[in-house]
């Protein structure tokens, strides 16, 4: 497994983490993923998964990296609090490692809710703050209103399929030192399935550098996507022969002439 560094924290994060979105695959696969080094586990309130990712976890707190979510609904000051404090019994943890806001809520305003997030890290409940689903413009008016600490990273959905972050957020956070989190980095499963017919050419290249290299397709967009400086994915996986499949997705490299063959492919 190779590593990253978390936003400019000197916290180094490695490439694969493990997402559980719909997770059901209970403690085993998890704690394989861990001992693999994918030791970030991303999860939300809204998930309703704090309570197996805690269960995971018990015996090594320390040794992992916990990143949870304030449903983009509970972001006025009081609501942010309270909705940490829950989390933190759910995981049952004293902090988390990383607390991000899932969605932004024009409703409300961010110094508010940025205040909020200051006010749990002042508190030792949370070490870094981290945004999810930020347009470039949301990110920068959040830092703005922030007094004492920086925004580490912004959670976005980025894959082969879906590279829209390319165009101002991938090339903001990279100069300025923002993690990108990838979502949904195998297209929720996508990249390894049946294509539609108007991806098929695409997914034959996928393939055929799957083959190639030796690797599977899944193992082919994860190092694409982590090939990408400050970029981490956060794949899924209920089973866990296929998280060792995703933890090996780190530690070798896609050639130039892949790379590019992997970008024209999928535009
Ligand atoms: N911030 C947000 O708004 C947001 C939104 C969506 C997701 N996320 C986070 O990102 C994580 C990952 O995204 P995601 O769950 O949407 O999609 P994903 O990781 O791209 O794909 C997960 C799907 O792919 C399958 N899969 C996993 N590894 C595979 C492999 N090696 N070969 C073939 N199929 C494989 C899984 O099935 P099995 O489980 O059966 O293996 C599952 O159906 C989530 O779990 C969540 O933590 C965040």
């Amino acid at each position: 497994m190779e590593y990253k560094e978390l936003g400019s924290t000197g916290v180094k994060l490695p490439e694969i983490g493990l997402g559980t979105w719909q997770y059901r695959g209970g403690i085993e696969p998890l704690r394989k993923g861990i001992a693999l080094g994918a030791f970030v586990i991303d999860t939300a309130e809204m998930y309703g998964t704090e309570e197996a990712v805690g269960e995971a976890i018990r015996s090594q707190r320390d040794q992992v990296f916990i990143a949870t979510k304030v449903s983009g609904n509970h972001l006025r000051y009081d609501d942010v609090i309270k909705a940490a404090q829950q989390s933190l019994k759910r995981l049952g943890v004293n902090y988390v490692d990383l607390y991000q806001i899932h969605w932004p809520d024009p409703g409300v305003p961010i110094r508010e809710t940025m205040r909020a997030m200051e006010t749990l890290v002042d508190e030792g409940k949370v070490k870094f703050i981290g945004v999810s689903n930020f347009y470039l413009r949301n990110l920068e008016e959040a830092q703005a209103c922030m007094t004492k600490y920086r925004i580490v990273s912004n959670q976005v959905k980025y894959s082969l399929l879906q590279r829209g972050i390319e165009e101002d957020m991938l090339p903001y956070c990279q100069k300025n030192q923002v993690t990108i989190i990838a979502y949904s980095p195998i297209g929720r499963g996508e990249l390894t399935s049946k294509p539609l017919l108007r991806q098929r050419g695409a997914f034959n290249i996928l393939q055929n550098i799957a083959q190639q290299t030796g690797k599977t397709m899944a193992q082919v967009a994860l190092n694409w996507c982590i090939t990408k400086p400050h970029v981490i994915a956060i794949p899924k996986s209920d089973r866990t022969e296929r998280v060792v499949e995703n933890c090996q997705a780190s530690g070798w490299k896609l050639s130039k002439e892949q790379l590019a063959a992997l970008d024209r492919a999928f535009q």
